[in-house]
């Protein structure tokens, strides 16, 4: 196995939609994560984070996000503090360049949860420190890494696996399990209503990324298209934000919950089901998916903390402390 260690360093980067990180960065992500669970389930105590501070901004409701960044942080020495706009004049008395550059002075690193995809970036721009994207409404690149971690553990290497996405084709997890496939050669489906297929300039973008690592991403209307998969991933019709959309989107993708019958049809009895939660179980995923065997998704909720973990020690420089 290569050693990316030796290779790669994120020390002061941002993570903001991984299109701007290489494979092997992403790899490097994926092996530390390994390496952080591992140690965590032996039992080992450290103090890597000892005298930093992490501030977690939060627009949207959260329940795996903030509590892996608190958790991860706080375990290891750290001291992170949670802002949600009820506390702070982001955007809304102060402008967010101003924010970023006030947080910049006071913390090593900035988690940013909420609707413009804008907002994360103008941070990471202003702070001078790591910004972290933990879901904007364009992207959810955290999630992503936690999910082709999950994958791994039941599969081995990813490249050339087949992950099936049924669901808003549009959505911010969608989007960002198209980056990671491309950039890692993973083949990638999103089967959706057409109304729903994938923004066109994303697909563009990934295009060339696939190319170059050998993922196919296909997107299709036909339920049929599952067939092969080793991973069936779905997510809530309706999103954060979305609250008004519900009943459209509802009509839409009823034919699409995820279910046994719909397992079946990857005609795979090892295939797994994913879904980054929260689930509404009897709308995109029926209760006895989600709840039975072949559900991954608890793991992949416990993945969220041991790669976060392993992202805020690469990019503070702290991954060999
Ligand atoms: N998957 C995920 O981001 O969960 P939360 O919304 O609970 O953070
Ligand atoms: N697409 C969902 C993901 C939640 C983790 C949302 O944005 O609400």
């Amino acid at each position: 196995m290569v050693d990316f260690t030796i290779m790669v360093s994120l020390k002061g980067r941002s993570f903001l939609t991984l299109l701007d990180y290489s494979e092997e960065e992403i790899r490097f992500l994926l092996e530390l994560s390994k390496k952080v669970k591992a140690e965590k389930k032996s039992g080992r105590v450290n103090r890597r984070f000892s005298g930093k501070t992490l501030a977690l901004i939060f627009e949207k409701r959260s329940t795996r996000t903030r509590c892996a960044f608190e958790t991860a942080f706080g375990e290891e020495g750290g001291h992170p503090v949670f802002l949600s706009t009820q506390d702070i004049q982001l955007g809304v008395k102060e402008s967010i360049e101003d924010t970023a550059r006030i947080l910049g002075r006071m913390f090593d690193a900035v988690q940013f949860r909420g609707f413009k995809q804008s907002a994360v970036e103008t941070l990471a721009e202003y702070a001078g420190v790591p910004v972290y994207n933990g879901l904007t409404d364009d992207f959810h690149p955290t999630q992503a890494l936690a999910d082709v971690m999950t994958l791994e553990e039941n599969f081995g290497p990813s490249r050339g696996k087949k992950l099936c996405f049924v669901g808003d084709g549009r959505n911010n997890v969608a989007r960002s399990l198209m980056v990671v496939s491309a950039k890692l050669g993973i083949h990638f489906t999103v089967v959706t209503p057409a109304a729903l297929n994938p923004d066109p300039i994303l697909r563009e973008r990934c295009g060339p990324l696939a190319a170059a690592s050998g993922s196919r991403i296909t997107i299709s209307s036909d339920l049929a298209a599952v067939e092969g998969a080793d991973a069936i991933y779905t997510d809530v019709w309706a999103s954060m934000g979305e609250e008004g959309k519900k009943e459209e989107k509802t009509r839409l993708l009823r034919p699409y919950q995820v279910n046994q019958a719909l397992m079946d049809k990857t005609g795979r009895p090892g295939s797994i089901f994913l879904h980054c939660l929260p689930a509404v179980k009897g709308e995109e995923v029926a209760a006895d998916v989600i709840d039975g065997p072949q559900s991954r998704a608890w793991d992949e909720g416990e993945n969220r903390k041991h790669t976060i973990k392993a992202l805020m020690l690469a990019t503070l420089g702290l991954e060999n402390a």
